[in-house]
């Protein structure tokens, strides 16, 4: 699998040209690009990187890396991050390692995003994986009564529970906040849930990632398959 991972990272290198500025993911697929990027930067490939978390900024700068925030540099080029899922329209969830809030900023602030995954995460329909949903701990009873409301309008229904980290202790983010991930099953309308989330005051951001990436590469027993999504970015 963990090959896989590395075959799917250094497909998304090919894209990556000298000058560019890029979106570095989190996660253990987005850790191989971060690493395979390092080797290009050691044999003079120059660009410069915005890290979604402490851990990929910990890596990046590990690999050498040169890296910026989106106050120094006012777009990206290309964003490569990993999925927990990616369905059909290219259409995920994200979050599974909690980094969900910096990763959408940085993917709305990229021209484009290239998802790369092992092709276990390519789904029919979302919602198998539970959903992240970034929360403000303040007046958390009331958010999660009203995503459960959102839930409901949108007709899906699931279990709610509070990430806890490896230690047994709340999971926080690295803005803070807590994760609250639900069992939803499947999406049917992924679109709407979104909205509907984004809409509650305690929510700080959701895990689905609706017309975000412009192409997904794939890596299977079978070789690798590049998805492009066909509607405009944000569609
Ligand atoms: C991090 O918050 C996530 O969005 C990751 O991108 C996602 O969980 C994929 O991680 P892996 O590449 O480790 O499966």
């Amino acid at each position: 699998m963990d090959q896989l991972k590395r075959q799917a990272a250094a497909r998304a290198l090919d894209e990556v040209r000298d000058g560019m500025q890029l979106g570095l993911g989190t996660g253990s697929t987005a850790k191989h690009f971060v690493e395979l990027l390092g080797e290009r930067v050691a044999a003079g490939l120059k660009v410069i990187g915005v890290p979604t978390s402490e851990a990929t900024r910990a890596d990046a700068e590990r690999c050498g890396v040169k890296l910026t925030t989106l106050d120094e540099i006012d777009h990206l080029d290309i964003t490569v991050d990993g999925a927990d899922e990616i369905d059909p329209e290219l259409n995920l969830i994200k979050g599974g390692g909690g980094a969900l809030l910096r990763e959408k900023i940085v993917a709305a602030a990229s021209d484009r995003m290239i998802v790369i995954a092992d092709d276990t995460k390519w789904v029919p329909m979302l919602g198998k994986f539970p959903l992240p949903v970034e929360v403000i701990p303040f007046g958390l009873g009331a958010t999660r009564r009203a995503i459960e409301k959102a839930f409901a309008e949108c007709g899906v229904s699931g279990q709610m529970a509070v990430r806890k980290a490896k230690d047994g202790h709340v999971f926080v983010t690295d803005g803070g906040h807590w994760i609250v991930d639900a069992q939803l099953g499947r999406i049917a309308d992924p679109a709407s849930l979104a909205k509907a989330l984004s809409a509650i005051p305690g929510v700080v951001e959701h895990g689905l990632f609706i017309g975000l990436a412009s192409s997904a590469v794939l890596a299977g027993g079978e070789g690798i398959r590049v998805i492009e999504r066909r509607k405009p970015k944000g569609d």
